[in-house]
């Protein structure tokens, strides 16, 4: 179907092009010049001693998880409402996980549920910051430390979000972002694994780099893979970066716009956002127990609309022998549309938008 205002869209143009021609010119194409700069700009950005790539948000999941070092039975603790990913890096890297249910209100998991599933094998928490707010940190890093157990944020979504003024993703021990096309910045496809520990950092230096600590030798140390980017979506980051103040201006408004004009339509509920954490929306979602018609009447307008996550307990391969029910995760999944959010939006489109909506419940 073809769509008038779709779901994501890329705001990519001649500062990219500039800087990715950059590499081609200098005949560089792996790791090299605009990776270190793109590295040290996002060291400022997010605050964190140590900045690695990954070829995704998927597997910069995998790298932290691997720099956890499991051991087998180790168990990590998951808010069931995410995306995939963020449950079979872990479990690819040896992690059992467990998955807890989410409030209602924010769509994140709280401290308490993180708490509520300790168990003797728990050995991680990773809490997920999911549609552009922050998660309660400074409650799940309480219980964290209280009981030993380590934690590694999946921040995905959520570069640039933060919570009291401190990035997401910096709380935990180890924390990942995406650069994947609808994320705020983009490299096309791209993962950040960031942390403050420098023993972490050497394990992760190593398990990205084939094991061992430079490239040009054939004697491995110690056990690792190829997770390296190239310089051209390095390139295409920086280019993102330069844009970055404008982007962070323009989901504001849209969110802005969005919460003033879907308040009180119907039975739509909109995400509460945790007091003391930013919200960069990521999209803009919306709860209604008449999603199915109103997703129609979107699609029937040409609106791209896009569901929420199917909860990770239920998916074919995760789900235990005995299916545990998290009705919070099941309802949001059953009752959840996200409306688009990117930079070529224009305020009439979010008008729109908010029309449609308006309309078909009347009000
Ligand atoms: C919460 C979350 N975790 C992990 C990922 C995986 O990132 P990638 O698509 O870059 O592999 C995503 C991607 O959307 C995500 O939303």
């Amino acid at each position: 179907m073809e769509y008038h205002i779709s779901q994501v869209d890329l705001y990519i143009d001649e500062v990219e092009r500039a800087l990715v021609s950059r590499s081609i010119d200098s005949r560089w194409l792996t790791e090299g010049p605009q990776s270190k700069a793109f590295q040290a700009r996002l060291a400022v950005l997010t605050g964190a001693r140590h900045v690695f790539f990954a070829p995704n948000g998927t597997l910069a999941l995998f790298l932290a998880a691997l720099a956890l070092e499991p051991e087998p039975g180790d168990e990590i603790i998951i808010p069931t409402f995410t995306f995939y990913g963020s449950a079979t890096a872990p479990l690819f890297a040896g992690f059992t996980p467990v998955f807890i249910d989410v409030d209602p209100d924010t769509f994140n998991a709280l401290p308490e549920a993180f708490e509520a599933a300790v168990g003797p094998r728990t050995k991680a928490f990773m809490p997920v910051h999911i549609y552009g707010q922050a998660c309660d940190m400074e409650g799940i890093m309480r219980v964290a430390r209280r009981k030993g157990i380590q934690v590694m944020e999946d921040a995905a979504q959520a570069l640039t979000v933060k919570l009291n003024g401190k990035q997401a993703g910096t709380f935990g021990d180890i924390g990942t972002f995406s650069l994947f096309s609808d994320k705020v910045i983009t490299t096309g496809e791209g993962g950040i694994v960031i942390t403050d520990s420098d023993e972490i950092a050497d394990r992760l230096r190593l398990l990205r780099n084939q094991g061992r600590p430079n490239s040009g030798t054939f004697i491995h140390p110690s056990l690792g893979m190829n997770f390296r980017i190239t310089d051209l979506q390095a390139a295409i980051g920086l280019g993102q970066m330069e844009k970055l103040p404008q982007i962070l201006k323009d989901r504001a408004k849209k969110w802005r716009l969005y919460s003033e004009g879907l308040a009180g339509v119907g039975d739509i509920r909109l995400m509460r956002v945790l007091k003391g954490s930013d919200i960069v929306p990521f999209r803009f979602p919306i709860v209604t127990a008449d999603r199915e018609n109103l997703a129609k009447a979107l699609e029937a307008a040409g609106i791209q609309t896009r569901g929420f996550f199917y909860p990770m307990h239920l998916q074919p391969k995760l789900r235990g022998a005995v299916t545990q029910s998290l009705p919070v995760a099941e309802r949001l999944s059953a009752q959840g549309i996200c409306l688009p959010v990117h930079v070529h939006l224009t305020d009439a489109q979010v008008a729109d938008i908010i029309g449609v909506i308006r309309r078909h419940f009347g009000a």
